[in-house]
């Protein structure tokens, strides 16, 4: 059985992330971004590692439409739902983000950090950004919290 990994990404963080997943499973693995693909064959998975960005306090949109759309199948196997963003809190408070199902079929959460750099901001995005500042009180000027380490022992933790 191989570990499919599900990505979806606004600023590249999450992809970078998902690979680095990839690299540190010690078992075989399919990764695939949410966005542009489709699951050929669900019968070689058993465990789906599906990882997304947060903004505005929402899961990425390619991600909810993967979940919607193979809801049956995500239902039988082992999730582990992997969150890149800023507020550590959010992978434990995002349940209402997906369906029933869904969250039913999570065997582990883990949060690993985002990174910021609000010069790329449209106006709308820094708007949002500046709502997060007040919800955290603390400045998202350049901000880089993933940690490589939780990354890895995270991928370790998936192989066992
Ligand atoms: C417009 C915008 C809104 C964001 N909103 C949130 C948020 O509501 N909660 C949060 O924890 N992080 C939020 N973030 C931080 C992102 O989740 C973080 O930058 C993450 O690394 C983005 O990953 P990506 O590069 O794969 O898109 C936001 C970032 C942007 C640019």
């Amino acid at each position: 059985m191989s570990v499919l990994i599900v990505y979806a990404s606004y600023y590249g963080t999450t992809e970078k992330a998902a690979y680095r997943i990839k690299e540190n499973l010690e078992i075989d693995s399919v990764i695939m971004n949410a966005e542009f693909n489709a699951v050929d064959d669900w019968k070689y998975y058993d465990k789906v590692v599906v990882c997304t960005p947060v903004h505005a306090g929402k899961p990425h949109k390619a991600i909810k439409k993967f979940i919607e759309k193979n809801l049956t199948n995500l239902a039988d196997r082992q999730i582990y739902l992997v969150a890149c963003n800023l507020d550590e809190n959010w992978i434990t408070q995002c349940d209402d983000e997906f369906p029933k199902e869904f969250i039913c079929a999570v065997v582990a959460r883990k949060y690993i950090g985002g990174i910021l750099n609000k010069s790329v901001l449209s106006g709308s995005e820094r708007k949002s950004i500046e709502t997060m500042e007040k919800k955290l009180n603390m400045s998202l000027e350049n901000v880089n919290t993933v940690s490589t380490d939780e990354i890895i022992s995270f991928a370790k933790s998936v192989t066992a």
